[in-house]
């Protein structure tokens, strides 16, 4: 039978990513001490006011069909919270989705597809690499330098546009690397995409678990309104990825034609999640001060137990919920370091090479375990990392 070319440009690039989690799991179903540093998930439940309000709303008999835009409820949180960052912002300018990954494929769709290209930093979040494929689109990467912190430079960027390029693909904080980017270099990103007439769509789904720095985001720039879109969720701000309540906040032009893209796949979401999140919106949830205390002092205490070990190289983040550490010193790239580690250490990391060419002498360490974890973890990579460096002179 014939399939579409989808499901070929998509081939490899989903759970085939993942593949080292897939095998962690794998072992530890068969009962194998497995410590697991892979994925991003919050390791505190949602704050419990949260599924009371979802609860009360299922009881209140908020489990019928909404509409395409998002219930009422939610896009007037969502009006008053985007408010506070820019005036001119209405209901006009809100769509909601399930989850930011969901914002972001229908927003891709709606932007480019075949003869179109897209710039994204390299490194970049692991799912990038599908939703710009799922549209036909060409993957154009604009290079993160670990010597710039992982910031994307101006110059670097304005460096890989090509006439097809219609859309900067911008994440900050970022992920996998925890860079933030300042208003100032946003500033400079912001003046080449005017230039460039290119879109702006920015996934800012870690702005409330930055460490260092100030959050800011080309939305905030009246200047860069027309070209920028938004995508989010509650899913790490409240801890609540499984709820699937994320959005796309752009220029009322974009939401009115991606309506209509949002409706044909998902005919609305769920009124009782719709007011749990207007609930998270509009209060005071301690879920994300919480987290942020605790991600930062974990990349702290990772930091100093892998700093001194032979091959190894952390790189403290600015926000989120991981760090990466380049093992290239021990004479492996991220890849067969990772497997190495898994199979003789019982230790399951994120190879590099998941988050783009950029990324492929790191492993990314997730910051979602409890210390004693961390502990045994740095301990049981040291080793790894100590066997397998060679000593300066037996390498020349
Ligand atoms: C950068 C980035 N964007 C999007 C997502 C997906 O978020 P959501 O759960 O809102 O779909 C993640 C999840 O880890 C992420 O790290």
């Amino acid at each position: 039978m014939r399939y579409a070319s989808i499901t070929d440009r998509l081939a490899n690039l989903g759970a085939e990513k993942w593949a080292v989690h897939t095998e962690a799991r794998h072992r530890k179903d068969m009962g194998l001490p497995i410590i697991e540093l892979t994925i991003g998930e919050p390791d505190v439940p949602p704050d419990e006011s949260l599924l009371a309000e979802a609860t009360r709303a299922m009881h209140a008999g908020r489990y019928r069909y909404s509409n395409g835009r998002g219930e009422p409820s939610v896009v007037d949180a969502l009006v008053r919270k985007y408010r506070t960052r820019r005036s001119d912002v209405t209901a006009d300018n809100v769509l909601c989705f399930p989850g930011t990954q969901t914002a972001l494929f229908a927003a891709m769709l709606g932007l480019v597809e075949a003869g179109d290209a897209v710039l994204v930093g390299d490194p970049y979040y692991a799912t990038y690499e599908g939703v710009i494929a799922a549209t036909g689109a060409q993957r154009i990467t604009v290079p993160l330098r670990p010597e710039n912190g992982f910031h994307m430079k101006a110059a670097d960027l304005e460096a890989a546009i090509t006439p097809q390029c219609r859309v900067l693909l911008l994440n900050t904080p970022h992920n996998p690397t925890g860079a933030v980017l300042s208003a100032a270099e946003i500033s400079k990103i912001g003046a080449i995409c005017r230039k460039h007439d290119l879109w702006i769509v920015c996934d800012e789904v870690y702005e409330q678990l930055v460490f260092d720095g100030v959050f800011a985001s080309p939305f905030d720039d009246p200047e860069l309104a027309e070209r920028t879109i938004v995508v989010s969720s509650i899913s790490k701000s409240h801890a609540a990825p499984g709820f699937r309540s994320g959005w796309a906040i752009g220029p009322a032009e974009f939401c009115t034609r991606l309506l209509s893209v949002s409706e044909t796949m998902l005919f609305g979401g769920q009124p009782f999640i719709a007011d749990m999140t207007a609930y998270a919106l509009d209060n005071r949830i301690p879920t994300a001060a919480h987290m942020r205390d605790t991600y930062r002092r974990r990349a702290q205490r990772f930091a100093a137990a892998l700093e001194p070990v032979p091959g190894l190289s952390p790189l403290p983040p600015e926000a989120g919920m991981f760090i990466v550490v380049n093992v290239s010193g021990t004479g492996m790239n991220g890849e067969a370091f990772a497997w190495r580690l898994l199979r003789e250490e019982g230790v399951a990391v994120m190879p590099g090479s998941s988050f783009g060419e950029g990324a492929e002498n790191f492993i990314r360490l997730s910051l979602t375990v409890p210390d004693d974890h961390i502990d045994e973890a740095c301990r049981r990579i040291a080793s790894l990392a100590t066997r397998s460096t060679l000593p300066q002179e037996r390498r020349a």
